[in-house]
């Protein structure tokens, strides 16, 4: 074996007939003929029948091709949910979706619906002419092949379809365009999946920038009012809570702060708390269970600035639970000790007395306190450069 040079047909022989391989036989020959053979030779000048075979017997000929066309090795493509084929990984793969983008159960039954729904045909006829923006819990989000329409594809999403429409009539009753959010182009189309189209929205999250360094004191209030203006612009609409203020949900650039993710928003007056545990919660004791965006604007506004979260002792929001930092939050207010305790410490490690305290300001409001927040940043973002360090 060896001294002669091997046709593919052979080696592909070879390899199937390999003693002990239980698996392999006869799917690869079934699969495959002489016509094939040449075809993808003369098809793919660098087609090596050594590098298909690797991903025999889990994946098929059309499979093995797919994946072998994308440059995905078999070792890679098995770190891929079981039940995805070998074609939908390679679309994944061009549209820049990998195998660490999913962190929920959830998405895995959600992609495979996303293939099935023949509205999205043109994602996977082309998807190297789309691209993944992000996603969460319940969505994928993708952006189209103009680069100007980013599709919210996911389960469940008529809430935030409501919510959506509600502000888009009122941007039609006012006569001017929301700035500060994101805004709906066309929904909702339900099949396999729901699907939003929405404006994109140029920028990197928050939690994205964060990763790198916290903020200037001026770029913290930039952003802090941009999401302020978000959620006024929300409750304008008769939306009163997000109930998802988080960094994840912010999208930014060099100048302005977009609130995004309406998934969670509410009209109901007396929401409650849902999900969001690492920035939602209230400051109140006896309501503890009560949304409250402006208490979560505060949480952000501070990990902007610090690059720490607040009830976080070693400074690191991910070196604690979100669980324990519910009952942290709790503790903090439910305290006076403790409470002044935080107090302090936003003052000791915001790096501006005025950003302190206008970031204490937003922890101790109760969730209608939006006309003094308001005034206070106008006042702030009016001041002379120089009186905010920069
Ligand atoms: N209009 C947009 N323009 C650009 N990128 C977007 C847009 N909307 C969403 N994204 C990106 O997609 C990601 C997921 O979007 P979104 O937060 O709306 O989904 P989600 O599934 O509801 O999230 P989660 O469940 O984690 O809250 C965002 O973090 C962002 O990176
Ligand atoms: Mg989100």
């Amino acid at each position: 074996m060896g001294e002669k040079p091997r046709g593919i047909r052979d080696t592909l022989r070879l390899e199937i007939s390999e003693p002990g391989d239980t698996q392999s036989g006869g799917s690869l020959e079934e699969s495959i003929d002489d016509l094939t053979l040449q075809t993808l030779q003369s098809v793919f000048s660098d087609f090596d029948a050594e590098s298909l075979l690797s991903y025999f017997p889990r994946y098929d000929i059309a499979e093995a091709l797919c994946l072998w066309r994308a440059g995905i090795s078999r070792k890679e493509a098995e770190t891929w949910p079981e039940g995805l084929h070998g074609y939908q990984i390679s679309c994944l793969h061009y549209l820049g979706i990998t195998p660490g983008h999913l962190t929920y159960n959830e998405q895995e039954d959600l992609l495979k619906a996303m293939f099935e729904d023949p509205r999205l045909g043109e994602i996977w006829e082309r998807p190297d002419e789309h691209a993944f923006l992000g996603s969460g819990k319940h969505a994928f989000v993708v952006l189209d092949d103009t680069g100007k329409t980013a599709y919210k594809i996911g389960r469940n999403l008529e809430n935030e379809y409501g919510v959506l429409k509600k502000m888009r009539a009122q941007e039609r009753k006012r006569g001017r365009r929301f700035q500060h959010m994101a805004r709906m182009k066309k929904g909702l189309g339900r099949g396999q999946v729901d699907v939003i189209e929405l404006e994109y929205i140029q920028g990197r999250t928050l939690e994205q920038v964060l990763r790198d360094s916290s903020l200037s004191p001026r770029r913290t209030l930039r952003y802090t009012q941009g999401i302020f203006y978000g959620l006024m612009e929300m409750r304008e609409s008769g939306i009163l809570y997000h109930r998802d203020v988080r960094p994840a949900n912010v999208i930014v650039d060099n100048k302005k702060a977009i609130l995004i993710d309406f998934g969670i928003a509410t009209e109901e007056p007396q929401a409650l708390i849902r999900d969001n545990r690492r920035y939602g919660g209230s400051n109140d004791v006896a309501e503890i269970h009560r949304a409250n965006d402006l208490f979560s604007l505060g949480q952000v506004s501070y990990v902007m600035a610090t690059g720490s979260h607040l009830f976080s002792e070693s400074g690191d929001a991910r070196s604690i639970t979100a669980g324990d930092l519910v009952i942290r939050r709790r503790e903090a207010f439910e305290d006076p000790k403790k409470r002044r305790r935080y107090r302090e410490k936003v003052y000791d490690t915001v790096p501006d007395a005025l950003l302190a305290a206008f970031t204490w300001q937003l922890m101790t409001s109760r969730p209608d306190d939006y006309g003094p927040v308001g005034d206070e940043l106008a006042r702030l973002t009016a001041l002379p450069i120089y009186e905010i360090i920069t």
